[in-house]
């Protein structure tokens, strides 16, 4: 008999967590404002908010914690932090930030003037709010494929070679970059292929745009060029990330994903005149150019993280995790963004509560329900995080209405994957009684979904 599928490491520190009542947490979510984000941790049970900042570390990134160096400048935390980035991901100039908004902040503050567009794949939210601060635009190209749920697409998260060349036909003049997520969060954490960097390669090159990837889940990317990909079942993932990279000439990093630290950042580039005009801004918003908002030991963890992150072990445990939710989910009908994402599942809300008028956010009505069912928390990528036009001051309203529930790494079992699938069967189950959504008391001018106030509709 085959032998099962079984995880690439065992738990050695455990953190305890607490089943409440559906009568508690319909009190604590009216008190939260029917905002996720405003509950406390301890009001949730399983915790799929983000897979960002949430993972374990391992016993090897706890014991470079105890070895770090704290000296402000030329600590040798930051060597390590450089070298890992040299050798893995293939760049020379590196420059340490908090987080991966914070890395944008720098490197956009040198490339983004008022006016300019930012084409590429689906920008992230915070990418998206630091262009539109800078009063530019993002031009979203990705592939239309990518709308459609049910369709299977091995990646489903690449950039439309021919919108991206059709706009730079028209609008060159205005455009300092273009930017590739990698994997396309917004997408449903769909992966990007090496074939589809290559081709964005060509087109940036023909119009000399710089290309920068936003790579908080560059390794998960990697698994799915491996595993899906002709020709790269026999390379190794670093192997392939470095292929990866070799097509960028900078990029911005969240550490807190796939590099499965709790916190840090970074933007890494090929150009030291890059390097020195991005300094000034590092300097102002973030700390010395060696340290940049991190602490040494921080800066200690990444390094052995990004090593640990582009494990393929450990990635197999971590993407069949998210495989393993969604076979769950397709036991029971729900229909979500096929086929699933590296780092979470993306129920589609448009599916689920049709009669809900989009007008009373659907996504985020669902996520309310599975929170009341079982004290599951996941995230609205819908209209609320899709905002209002900054210039109409209208709402947009997304193809796409998503519940996301992000899976952090290496810190729930399947047995939590199993909670998470039957408590939303049971909504599924109940969808036709649940007719009233959302509306907004209160919301912030930009980036309205971290701290927007809502009541049930009437
Ligand atoms: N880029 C992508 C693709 C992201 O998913 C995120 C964060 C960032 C940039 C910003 O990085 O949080 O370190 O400042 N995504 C988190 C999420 C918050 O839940 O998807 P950060």
């Amino acid at each position: 008999m085959e032998l099962p599928f079984a995880e690439s490491y065992k738990i050695k520190m455990v953190e305890p967590i607490r089943r409440s009542t559906r009568q508690e947490r319909e009190q604590w979510i009216q008190a939260a404002k029917y905002n996720l984000f405003n509950l406390r941790s301890d009001q949730v049970f399983i915790d799929l908010l983000t897979d960002s900042g949430t993972g374990a570390m391992s016993d090897r990134q706890w014991s470079a914690i105890m070895l770090g160096d704290e000296s402000y400048a030329g600590a040798s935390s930051y060597f390590n932090l450089k070298n890992a980035i040299k050798n893995i991901l293939g760049f020379d100039y590196v420059m340490p930030t908090h987080q991966g908004r914070a890395a944008e902040n720098v490197l956009f503050s040198v490339l983004v003037k008022e006016g300019d567009y930012i084409p590429g794949n689906s920008h992230f939210d915070t990418t998206k709010g630091h262009i539109e601060f800078r009063r530019a635009h993002a031009v979203d190209c990705t592939i239309d494929e990518a709308a459609d749920t049910e369709l299977i697409h091995p990646f489903k998260g690449n950039v439309d070679p021919q919108k991206l060349d059709d706009f730079l036909k028209q609008h060159a003049d205005k455009v300092p970059f273009v930017i590739v997520t990698i994997t396309n969060n917004t997408a449903g954490g769909q992966p990007v292929s090496m074939q589809n960097l290559r081709q964005v390669r060509e087109i940036c090159n023909r119009y000399g745009k710089l290309l920068v990837f936003d790579s908080a889940r560059f390794a998960e990317n990697a698994y799915f060029i491996k595993t899906r990909e002709d020709g790269y079942a026999d390379k190794s993932i670093k192997e392939i990330v470095r292929e990866m990279f070799s097509h960028a000439d900078a990029m911005t990093m969240s550490s807190k994903k796939d590099a499965i630290v709790n916190i840090g950042g970074f933007i890494a580039m090929r150009n030291q005149e890059l390097w020195r005009q991005c300094s000034k801004f590092n300097i102002m918003f973030e700390g010395y150019v060696t340290y940049g908002g991190m602490s040494g030991r921080d800066m200690n963890a990444l390094a052995v993280g990004l090593d640990e992150g582009t494990e393929f072990d450990y990635l197999e445990t971590r993407i069949k995790q998210v495989e393993y939710l969604g076979r769950r989910l397709d036991e029971f009908g729900i229909p979500y963004q096929k086929p699933a994402g590296g780092h979470a599942i993306f129920v589609d809300a448009n599916k689920v509560l049709p009669n809900i008028p989009r007008e009373q956010f659907r996504a985020q009505t669902l996520a309310i329900e599975l929170y009341l069912e079982a004290g599951v928390r996941g995230v609205e990528i819908g209209t609320l995080l899709a905002d209002r036009d900054p210039e109409t001051r209208e709402n947009r309203y997304p193809k796409l209405e998503l519940l996301r529930l992000a899976i952090p790494r290496r810190t729930y079992t399947n047995n939590h994957m199993d909670v998470v699938a039957v408590a939303l069967k049971n909504v599924f189950d109940r969808r036709q009684q649940i007719t009233k959504g959302l509306e907004i008391v209160w919301e912030a001018p930009i980036m309205r979904h971290f701290t927007v106030e809502l009541r049930p509709c009437r």
